[in-house]
């Protein structure tokens, strides 16, 4: 099979957007030089790119363009020769703005609030699925910071717990995870305490080693500390000579005030291209293909606009409830939790117009042109449920309040179906149906776009009275068993004309034999190498506030009651209302998914 492959690490690679993003700062202080790519020099590249370009032969027979992979280059290595070619020496002198060497830079991670779940969780098992798959720079240390009291043993102790190895090179797993927790340390530290980010710069340093040294924080940590941890971290711990960046996990702020508000005191201290805000649906397998299906298939792009589709819905919905992180839950509700970002961001990225290239400002430009061009959220368009107890085979399933971090006259939303619309010429009048739930009877998140009814469809009698059921549907079914698949009738074989409905079905466990990377390896093996593309700019972030904050903010002012549905059950029959009321039926739901 072809792959399409540019870098040395072997999972990952890049079409042709420049590594490092058009312009590098160099540390926390705004008193650093920006370095920008000349325009020639990026058309240079981008030039460069296509001529690696040639045809193979697919093992099923298929000729694909391939794209030829350059072993053991890094991106940024393979942009700093490219632009050798064509820039003065002179012009690139400035260090740590590109590795040039990888035997003179290091990278730092420093994992705030490491004693957390999602430190546990997700943050070190990527960081070591990446360094097992070699896609970690060859000098890199990872430091744990938070105020718990550890020693690096017991850090590696609660690190290895939760690691986990690739199927395809299990021999050596052992050996690599040895290896990958002697390059983790602990640092005890309170998050405002510029001293305790002091040290942690002082250890920080010894493992540098002199060499040019790059740092990345991640902030898993509450959102009300944020600000004080990327204040003493900038002021005491940022590096002198290479790059500094800082990943922020969600919630950024809950409406559009509290979200600017962040912005600002981030922007005090950090630049806005140092700051990484991450929703790790995009760098989910599927999410990140939506733009290869759209965009390299010649039959979708010219189908994906009203003229073709009926309305698009967006599903998200967990078989589980809020468990153990209802306090936080309680502050947000769903509509926050998963519709403002992560259901949203799928959106922008189904709907926006063609990227002038795959450069991540280009596309970033895109998603802010369709979010500005769509209408704040009516709360007319809105439907609010709430997970209530239910027993179910001798079990008894907990309510939403049932939780004891959870008020128990809270209104939160734990489910919220709604409609949106795109006021362009694309979209008009097509409604982007979302579905965001927990406790639901499965845990799926998935895109259906509904097309169009054949007009004067020579076979409509053979649907019966239900024309709906014959229209084509695709699939592109996020998780869990990625799938991306079309609805088709064809006809039954036999002598008769009876139709059937059947899927073409691209099911990626069948078609690859390769684990599919979490998410959150992707977005952190970008944020080492500077790649913005994954990740939500502040315009983005305003933009999708401004969408969502005057129904949250009519939502709790009027209190409006939720609707009630058992936990496990299909959530809220008024889902099924709204639907109609602009003629959809949710496909989750129907007979054949
Ligand atoms: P935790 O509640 O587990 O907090 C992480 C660490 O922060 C704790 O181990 C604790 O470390 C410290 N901490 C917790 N509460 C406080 C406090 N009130 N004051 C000071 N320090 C505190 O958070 P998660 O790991 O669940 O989440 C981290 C971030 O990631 C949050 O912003 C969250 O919204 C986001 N997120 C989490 C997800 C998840 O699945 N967990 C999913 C998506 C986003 P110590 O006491 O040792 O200092
Ligand atoms: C997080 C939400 O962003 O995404 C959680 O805060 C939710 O409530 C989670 O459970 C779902 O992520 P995934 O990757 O498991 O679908």
């Amino acid at each position: 099979m072809a792959t399409f492959s540019s870098t040395h690490c072997p999972s990952y690679s890049y079409p042709s957007s420049i590594k490092g993003g058009k312009n590098q700062r160099l540390a926390f202080s705004s008193s650093f030089p920006r370095l920008s790519v000349p325009a020639e020099a990026k058309f240079f590249l981008q030039s460069q790119t296509s001529s690696h370009q040639n045809a193979v032969l697919m093992q099923d027979g298929a000729v694909a363009t391939k794209v030829n992979p350059v072993e053991k280059e890094t991106p940024l290595k393979k942009l700093k020769n490219e632009l050798l070619s064509v820039t003065s020496s002179e012009e690139w002198d400035e260090k740590g703005c590109f590795d040039i060497n990888e035997n003179e830079s290091t990278v730092s991670i420093t994992v705030v609030g490491a004693s957390g779940d999602l430190a546990k969780k997700k943050i070190f098992p990527a960081l070591f699925a990446l360094y097992y798959e070699d896609c970690l720079p060859k000098h890199f240390t990872v430091y744990g910071y938070a105020r718990s009291k550890m020693t690096d043993a017991e850090l590696r102790n609660m690190v290895s717990k939760t690691l986990t190895c690739r199927i395809d090179k299990r021999e050596n797993c052992g050996e690599k995870m040895d290896q990958f927790l002697k390059r983790c340390f602990y640092h005890s530290g309170q998050y405002d305490s510029e001293e305790n980010f002091a040290q942690l710069d002082k250890k920080l340093k010894e493992h540098e080693g002199g060499r040019v040294s790059n740092r990345l924080f991640y902030l898993s940590i509450p959102p009300n500390i944020f600000i004080d941890a990327v204040k003493c971290a900038s002021l005491s711990a940022s590096s002198g000579n290479g790059w500094t960046r800082v990943i922020v996990e969600k919630p950024f702020g809950r409406d559009s005030e509290s979200s600017a508000a962040l912005t600002r005191a981030l922007k005090q201290y950090l630049a806005e291209d140092q700051i990484f805000r991450i929703d790790h649906y995009l760098g989910k397998e599927l999410v990140e293909n939506l733009s290869v299906l759209r965009f390299s298939n010649l039959i979708f792009e010219p189908l994906w606009s009203r003229q073709y589709i009926r309305n698009v819905q967006l599903i998200f919905s967990e078989d589980f409830g809020t468990e153990g992180r209802g306090g936080y839950f309680d502050h947000y509700g769903i509509i926050r939790d998963i519709m403002q970002n992560h259901l949203l961001q799928i959106l922008a990225l189904f709907a926006m117009e063609t990227p002038v290239s795959l450069d991540a400002e280009d596309i970033r430009n895109e998603k802010v042109k369709v979010l500005r061009s769509m209408r704040p959220l009516q709360l007319d368009d809105v439907v609010i449920g709430q997970y209530k107890s239910h027993t179910k085979g001798g079990i008894t399933y907990p309510a939403y309040t049932d939780d004891n971090t959870v008020p128990k006259d809270s209104l939160t939303p734990t489910f919220a179906a709604a409609a949106l619309f795109i006021d362009n010429a694309r979209w008009d009048g097509v409604p982007f149906l979302m579905k965001a739930g927990k406790a639901l009877h499965n845990k799926r998140a998935e895109i259906r776009v509904q097309f169009r009814h054949v007009p004067g469809n020579l076979y409509n009698r053979n649907f019966g009275t239900d024309l709906d059921r014959a229209t084509n549907e695709l699939v592109i079914r996020v998780q869990p068993d990625e799938a991306i698949y079309l609805k088709i009738n064809n006809k039954v074989p036999g002598l008769g004309m009876r139709l059937d409905r059947s899927n073409l079905n691209l099911h990626y466990a069948a078609r690859y034999s390769k684990e599919i990377p979490d998410a959150y390896e992707r977005l952190l093996l970008d944020a080492i190498e500077g790649e913005r593309r994954l990740f939500i700019r502040s315009d983005e972030l305003n933009a999708a506030w401004a969408l969502f904050t005057p129904v949250l903010k009519e939502l709790e002012e009027k209190k409006i009651i939720p609707e009630y549905y058992p936990y496990g059950s299909r959530g809220p029959v008024g889902a099924h209302y709204l639907a109609a009321r602009y003629s959809v039926r949710w496909g989750d739901l129907g007979v054949d998914q």
